[in-house]
């Protein structure tokens, strides 16, 4: 780990509790700084929690792009004036193309509410309890080209109870993102975790599978 707080820029598109925990985690003693919060909605509460902290904050609305590629050259070109270390998609509900993903390759994350590799993509809350699953979850992970398909690095682990609603259980899963995803980053920021060859390192160890906390052992261990 060098002196310097490692550089992050956000990424988000809504309410922002996990740049909130992220942001609370810094103050704890995370050795990283945001240095911007982009956002494609411009009503997202994620952009008045960043300005609350003097963050600076960008917008780039996606209704104002006729094609995804023109969107991501924006983007691309942002994060390039920005020059962070680490890229942080949290709650950014956009799909990004090939070639801005390739650039950013080993030093983007995002966090997913769900086990990967099950239940990529949307409304994985209802599926899992639709599925009759004993176990939900979130991962943080690597990303590449393929939709919440990049190098998991680590899972929170969520029993599903008999009684789950779709808002009790994601209730119960965010509040595993928040402990987890500053866990990760952490480890980024003092030099415990690359990616080489597509597979994640912590402390020089090869992860060829993503770590797995349980709830209750996360939340103990949380920053
Ligand atoms: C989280 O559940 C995250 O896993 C998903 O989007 C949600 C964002 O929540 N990608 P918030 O904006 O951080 O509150």
């Amino acid at each position: 780990m060098t002196d310097q707080p490692l550089s992050m820029v956000v990424l988000v598109s809504g309410t922002g509790s996990n740049l909130q925990a992220i942001l609370d985690a810094i103050d704890a003693g995370l050795p990283a700084q945001v240095t911007a919060v982009i956002s494609n909605r411009p009503q997202a509460l994620a952009l008045r929690r960043a300005a609350s902290r003097n963050i600076p904050t960008r917008v780039i609305d996606h209704r104002e792009f006729a094609r995804r590629d023109e969107f991501d050259a924006r983007l691309d070109s942002l994060l390039d004036e920005l020059n962070p270390q680490l890229v942080v998609l949290a709650g950014f509900m956009r799909i990004l193309g090939d070639s801005l993903v390739r650039r950013w390759h080993g030093r983007m994350l995002n966090i997913h509410p769900s086990l990967l590799p099950d239940y990529r993509g949307l409304h994985t809350h209802r599926r899992v309890l639709e599925a009759g699953e004993r176990w939900h979850g979130c991962s943080v992970h690597y990303v590449t080209a393929e939709l919440d398909g990049g190098p998991v690095i680590a899972r929170a682990r969520v029993e599903v109870h008999a009684n789950d609603d779709e808002a009790s259980l994601k209730s119960r899963v965010h509040h595993c993102e928040h402990a987890l995803y500053p866990k990760v980053i952490d480890w980024v920021a003092r030099g415990r975790l690359k990616l080489a060859h597509d597979t994640p390192i912590l402390d020089n160890k090869q992860l060829r599978q993503a770590l797995t906390f349980d709830a209750p052992q996360l939340m103990e261990e949380a920053l």
